[in-house]
């Protein structure tokens, strides 16, 4: 609901629901921003209000002989330099060179009609309603500068959005503006998602102190490095309990945050795009759109959160055709070939492929051009016909003649120097004036600033999208920009554009956006790409910090994530194959290994892995996501859709002698009587190592040929579990088998060496 209240005299907003409210006052034309978070009553506006009253301190008044009009005292939800606010400020003005003070001062609210949205900028869908509350430019010189303050509210979350328009004849420049601002009260702990190439996503937490602390990214992409979803969370907060505020942006370039304490304790809290080498020409007539910035609310620790933050993304940012649609289980054979491969090794993955169970059938990189590593071909379109003599349109036909749908790769933001593309077009790259190429991987960017290289993209990928029948894309981006300011954020706007023309036409086209990885793995991709590749980093140890990072913010259908082989090709850590598998269930589930090294054990192991990922694939993608006490280092990951709910309990490093593990579950009915299940797993014999010698009739050697044709061809079960008890016995935990200590085997044993992992399946007791 949104309302505007008169209480003596002052005009309040109020925009709220069940799930997240804010009020604002307005006092001297500012917007002060009364509260932001838990729902609250719109009666509860004047106690809010928060007066502070300046002594002999040096504050500046915003209005003379006014004590109580200390801005850098008072709460805002927007502010600017100049006026007496000395915290970060939200805004840079530039005029004939000069940083000008707009002092934005309210002059009207109406609603926000569709063709007011920036057609090319993404925008969550779906809003209950939507406000903008419009200021003016007191400033004598800038008469009829406006700002526009946006507020949308979603079942469970608000987005807001900044947009300046220049209705005076002055042209100014602007060197900052950020999407929201807001000062929330009282300490908090800051948690940041950081990484890099194969680490991405890693959640780290400090406190909100009065030092600033920033969240940003400089490489053009949202960035591995610090993504812009951020959560602000109260001292002790726990996975059940506690308040937690969860903060993100719709946008894919380099991005900026900030939180920071202020003397009377308010915490700032501004999102937006990075200000880094920023100064856009604002001319009298035009307007600036920021992207929307997103923040949601949960007094019931981070699993409340995680459902705030899933069901907006689910509902309100993915693209409307793939709104709750199940994702096909998809084998890609990049991980297997690399750029090694003609048709007939791909048609001899994809009868394997098709043969355990895999849907779709996705050709990476390597398929154009001259393309047989990565010094060539980028910018090219043409097909290899060394690879593929019958063209994408022979192999797509043979693909869907197995029964599979067929997905291409494609990385169009890019170039090799040797390449048809770049020896016709030079200059088409982006660079820096004077300096560079400087290569990433052998490339170099196409401008997408300029609109023939835009048409070149669009034409080049739609033309291949409707000659070869294809369902599904990778859209990949490998390198950083060596642009930044005007033009990097006018990169990203060329991009959507780009996204918007080869996209909006096809809405059937499952898109999943990659860039090395998770280096774009951000709410503006997600409005065209219902999934992200997380991470070259498959190792499903790795995964469970790079997943468990991402579920803070986006829900497990956004997540690419699949089964490679073993030992892993970055960490060279062996896994079993029922933990790449249990780690992979949280996420769109794909296959990317050579299957034709794959052992008969495997296909066994992998058909009835993909059969049970299909059994409760709607639960696994879109189910209500949350965590539950773990113990001993371990991490239980869980999904309900309120019929059955499923749990992965992980394991990494195991310790000897370990305590009895309990299986805790959340949200059943506690009155109600629940079957457990676990997922019936496969063990080979190797595992035992040279404890076989002691049950084998002649001593074996374990790296030999019989053991070693034993693993090919045959395994044990392994962890078999099942219980019935009531909800509360679950909420509460129910004893899982013995682990494996040395010695004994019978199916229940729980043979839990390191990086193991179990899922459990929970239906009511028919
Ligand atoms: C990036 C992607 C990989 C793969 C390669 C192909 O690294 O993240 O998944 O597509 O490019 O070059």
């Amino acid at each position: 609901m949104i309302r505007q209240i008169e209480k003596n005299g002052v005009k309040y907003y109020y925009i709220g629901n069940r799930a997240i409210c804010c009020m604002l006052k307005i006092a001297y034309g500012k917007a002060q921003l009364l509260h932001l978070g838990a729902p609250l009553s719109e009666d509860d506006c004047e106690a809010l209000c928060c007066e502070t009253v300046l002594g002999w301190e040096p504050g500046v008044l915003y209005r003379e002989g006014d004590t109580r009009s200390c801005l850098d005292e008072l709460p805002l939800a927007w502010s600017e330099r100049g006026t007496g606010d000395y915290r970060e400020t939200p805004v840079g003005l530039l005029y004939e060179g000069t940083e000008i003070c707009p002092d934005f001062v309210w002059s009207s609210a109406g609603e926000v009609n569709a063709e007011e949205y920036d057609a090319v900028l993404p925008h969550a869908r779906g809003a209950q309603e939507t406000v903008k509350l419009v200021f003016t430019s007191s400033n004598r010189l800038l008469e009829g500068l406006t700002l526009e303050l946006r507020f949308s509210l979603f079942e469970t979350a608000l987005v807001r959005q900044a947009v300046l328009i220049n209705r005076s004849d002055k042209p100014l420049k602007v060197t900052k503006l950020m999407s929201a601002c807001a000062d929330l009260q009282g300490s908090f702990m800051v948690s940041t998602f950081d990484g890099g190439w194969i680490r991405e996503a890693h959640i780290h937490t400090v406190p909100v102190t009065r030092s600033r602390v920033v969240n940003g990214s400089a490489g053009g992409f949202s960035s591995n490095r610090h993504n812009p979803g951020f959560l602000l969370s109260r001292p002790g907060v726990s996975d059940d309990a506690g308040e937690v505020y969860g903060f993100n942006l719709l946008w894919s370039g380099n991005h900026y945050s900030s939180v920071q304490r202020s003397s009377v304790g308010f915490t700032r809290v501004l999102q937006g795009i990075s200000p880094d080498g920023l100064c856009l020409d604002l001319l009298p007539g035009g307007r600036i759109e920021m992207p929307e910035a997103v923040a949601a609310w949960s007094g019931h620790g981070y699993n409340g959160l995680m459902e705030n933050m899933h069901r907006f993304v689910n509902e309100s940012v993915i693209p409307e055709a793939w709104r709750y649609q199940e994702r096909p289980v998809l084998y890609n054979n990049w991980e297997g070939c690399m750029f090694k491969f003609n048709e007939g090794k791909l048609l001899s993955l994809a009868k394997k492929a098709k043969k355990i169970g895999c849907e779709l059938f996705v050709l990476d990189d390597g398929w154009f051009g001259e393309r047989d590593n990565d010094q060539a071909g980028l910018g090219d379109y043409s097909v290899n016909r060394r690879k593929l003599p019958n063209g994408l349109e022979g192999l797509s036909k043979k693909i869907h003649d197995l029964g599979m749908q067929f997905g291409l790769w494609f990385e169009p933001e890019a170039v090799n120097p040797d390449s048809d593309c770049f020896r016709q077009h030079p200059d088409w790259v982006l660079s820096s004036p004077g300096t560079g190429p400087f290569y990433a991987r052998n490339e170099l960017l196409l401008d997408l600033t300029k609109p023939e290289v835009r048409d070149y993209i669009v034409e080049s990928v739609s033309a291949i999208l409707d000659k070869a029948d294809i369902q599904y894309v990778k859209w990949d981006m490998n390198r950083n920009s060596p642009v930044s300011g005007n033009k990097a954020y006018e990169y990203i706007l060329g991009l959507y554009d780009v996204l918007h023309r080869i996209f909006d036409s096809r809405p059937r086209i499952l898109l999943e956006s990659c860039a090395s990885g998770g280096n774009r793995f951000d709410l503006g991709m997600l409005c065209f790409s219902p999934q992200i590749w997380a991470s070259d980093d498959t190792d499903p140890v790795e995964r469970l910090d790079i997943q468990n990072g991402l579920y803070y913010l986006y829900p497990q259908s956004t997540i690419g994530a699949h089964v490679s082989a073993a030992p892993h090709g970055v960490t060279l850590r062996a896994t079993p194959m029922s933990t790449r598998s249990n780690v992979a269930f949280f996420g769109d589930f794909g296959v990317e290994f050579d299957l034709d090294s794959m052992k008969p054990v495997d296909e066994v192991e992998l058909k009835e892995t993909i059969a049970y990922y299909k059994q409760h694939r709607k639960t696994f993608q879109f189910g209500c996501f949350s965590r539950n006490g773990a113990e001993e280092g371990a991490l239980c990951w869980q999904v309900s859709d309120g019929k059955e709910t499923i749990c992965g309990l992980f394991h990494k490093l195991i310790s000897a002698g370990p305590e009895i593990e309990w299986l805790r579950v959340n949200g059943l009915d506690p009155d109600r009587t629940w079957h457990v299940e676990a997922r019936s797993q496969l063990l080979r014999v190797g595992v035992y190592g040279s404890l076989l010698r002691f049950v084998t009739p002649v001593p074996l050697d374990t790296e030999g040929t019989i053991i070693r044709l034993a693993d090919r061809h045959y395994q044990m079960r392994d962890g078999g579990f099942s219980a019935e008890c009531s909800g509360a016995a679950l909420q509460s935990g129910i004893p899982l088998g013995k682990r494996f200590t040395g010695t004994g085997y019978d199916a229940s044993l729980r043979v839990q060496g390191d990086f193991q992992s179990n899922v459990f399946c929970i239906v009511p007791k028919t």
